[in-house]
């Protein structure tokens, strides 16, 4: 927990994913979106708030003309993947080259919708970059063109994931004790 003075909460079991990995990952991923997408109109398009963290050091990393943008959802809850877009994106992406940048994909219900919404409107590609991918648990079949590291199937927080609103700030992926889920 080196770097987590602010307090030591029992809650937190361990790191999973250390900062300078993140970082390293962070790293190539903006080298092979840079790679990919020269010559192109790129328009990055996340989603709050968890991918905030994520696109902030992303964004640095590729050395690239580009646009951000950014919504927010919720789960309309009872499974099944429908969410409600709470904000939606200020530009129009009407013959833009999108990259959705997720910060974590689980089942993938959250980012099909997604993805079936931002389609209509008729961007020149559409394609996905997720910083962490628990591929285990997947339910929809996503076109994941960018995945920095796949993880176990547990709960994790920190790099602007959450639970119940704390520890977005930590700077490293950790995983919580059994039971602190409830
Ligand atoms: P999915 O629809 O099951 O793929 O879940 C997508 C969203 O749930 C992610 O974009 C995250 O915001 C959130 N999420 C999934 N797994 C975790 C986790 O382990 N910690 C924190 N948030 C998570
Ligand atoms: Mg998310």
């Amino acid at each position: 927990m080196r770097g987590y003075h602010a307090f030591h909460d029992p809650a937190l079991e361990g790191v999973l994913v250390s900062a300078e990995q993140i970082s390293e990952v962070v790293t190539r991923l903006g080298e092979q979106i840079a790679a990919d997408y020269r010559g192109r109109d790129l328009a990055l398009v996340t989603v709050l708030r968890g991918g905030y963290v994520f696109i902030a050091d992303l964004c640095r990393a590729i050395d690239l003309p580009l646009t951000l943008d950014f919504m927010a959802i919720s789960a309309y809850g009872g499974g099944g993947g429908a969410v409600r877009i709470t904000k939606d994106l200020d530009d129009d992406i009407a013959g833009r080259h999108v990259l959705v940048v997720e910060d974590i994909i689980d089942t993938g219900l959250t980012l099909n919708y997604l993805i079936g919404v931002l389609r209509q409107r008729k961007p020149a590609s559409l394609e996905v970059c997720t910083l962490f991918d628990k591929d285990v648990r997947r339910i929809a079949d996503l076109p994941l063109e960018y995945v920095g590291t796949r993880i176990p199937d547990r709960f994790v927080v920190g790099y602007g994931m959450d639970l119940g609103g704390r520890y977005r700030n930590l700077p490293f992926l950790a995983t919580l004790h059994d039971g602190v889920m409830g």
